[in-house]
């Protein structure tokens, strides 16, 4: 393989994207592709461990495929596949579960705030949720994860995972690094700026979806939640204009102190106003294209099915590692 560092990432195909996986991950996966080898997968295994609807499940899956090519992911410059097309993922997950302690995975926030919400349906596949997103990294010697801000505590158990086996056995996993941007790692729910923005949000108000009309936009830039303060100011005191400042400086590439000096004495009517068509005009492409490769049904296979054979020869090469470590007889061919 060649001297380029590896980049792995993932996004669930559990409903449709939000304003926040494409700030916090797609967008910047673009500009990772020219210096690295990339592998972005859409994470089909992860996304049943709620319940989804077969039909909604494929439609979802398609869309993703669909949003990362109109994001600009470039099947010439990245591998992009489906998790499920790739059977080493659930192999080695194997192996990690048996070396993953219910102690910590029964810490991880994301399955406590998944268990309370769940309670009627807490099945093991919650609990070991990280484990199979550990083996996703490090099947393919991952340098670099870029994640937005919510999947630090899962990317520590995949370095812990791949520290454990590495001294338990030998050398056979890269440690992998986080990849978290400075601005949009964590953009918020538009309706209660304190939480993070989330498809599955109940309030359909709290979040903008990538292929959301623009006249879907403004209204819910419009009810978007602010303060009484009346400054379009970054501050932590104002988590609602904090939050529209980073969607504003992220999509736009502007500072925000220059966009905080362009408001400087204005209300919020106008900068929300603005925010919306900076969102809108940012979206537009990528909406635009995403509906124009959905029409195309035998273009996304051919993408999909050559990602898949790309990433088993690599995913394939570890497992074989890992499966000669832990004392498995090699079957031969
Ligand atoms: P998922 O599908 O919840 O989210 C996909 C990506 O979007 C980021 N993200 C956000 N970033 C900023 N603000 C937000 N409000 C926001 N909401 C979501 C997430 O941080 C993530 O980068 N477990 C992962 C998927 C996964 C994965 C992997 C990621 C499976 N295997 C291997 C990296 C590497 C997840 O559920 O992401």
């Amino acid at each position: 393989m060649s001297e380029k560092k590896v980049i792995f990432s993932g996004i669930q195909p559990s409903g449709a994207l939000t304003l926040g996986n494409y700030l916090g991950a797609i967008k910047n996966w673009e500009q990772l592709q020219d210096e690295n080898e990339n592998f972005f997968c859409i994470v089909d295994l992860h996304a049943i461990t709620v319940p989804q609807e077969p039909k909604n499940l494929r439609k979802n899956t398609l869309e993703v495929l669909a949003l990362y090519l109109a994001s600009g992911i470039d099947p010439e410059k990245s591998t992009i596949f489906i998790q499920s097309h790739v059977s080493a993922h659930t192999e080695l997950t194997w192996v990690l579960n048996t070396m993953s302690y219910m102690g910590q995975l029964s810490r991880m926030t994301q399955f406590k705030e998944k268990s309370q919400k769940s309670e009627a349906n807490l099945n093991a596949g919650l609990l070991t949720y990280p484990v199979l997103m550990a083996s996703d990294i490090l099947l393919y010697q991952t340098d670099a994860v870029p994640v937005g801000e919510d999947q630090k505590q899962h990317l520590e158990l995949a370095r812990d995972l791949a520290e454990r086996f590495n001294n338990r056995y030998s050398e056979t996993f890269k440690i992998p690094e986080p990849m978290i941007s400075k601005v949009g790692a964590r953009i918020m729910s538009l309706q209660e700026p304190t939480k993070k923005m989330s498809k599955s949000d109940e309030d359909k108000n709290a979040f903008i979806l990538l292929l959301d009309e623009p006249d879907d936009i403004r209204r819910k830039l419009k009810r978007a939640v602010t303060d009484s303060i009346g400054v379009v100011k970054h501050s932590d005191e104002q988590p609602g204009i904090k939050n529209l400042l980073t969607i504003y400086s992220k999509i736009s590439g502007e500072n925000i102190e220059e966009i905080e000096k362009r408001y400087e004495g204005k209300g919020y009517g106008k900068f929300k106003e603005d925010v919306a068509e900076v969102i809108i005009e940012g979206l537009r492409p990528v909406r635009e294209k995403a509906n124009y490769l959905l029409k195309n049904k035998d273009h996304l296979e051919e993408i999909y099915m050559n990602g898949a054979n790309k990433a088993e020869a690599v995913a394939r090469k570890t497992l074989r590692k890992v499966y000669k470590k832990v004392g498995f007889i090699p079957r031969k061919f």
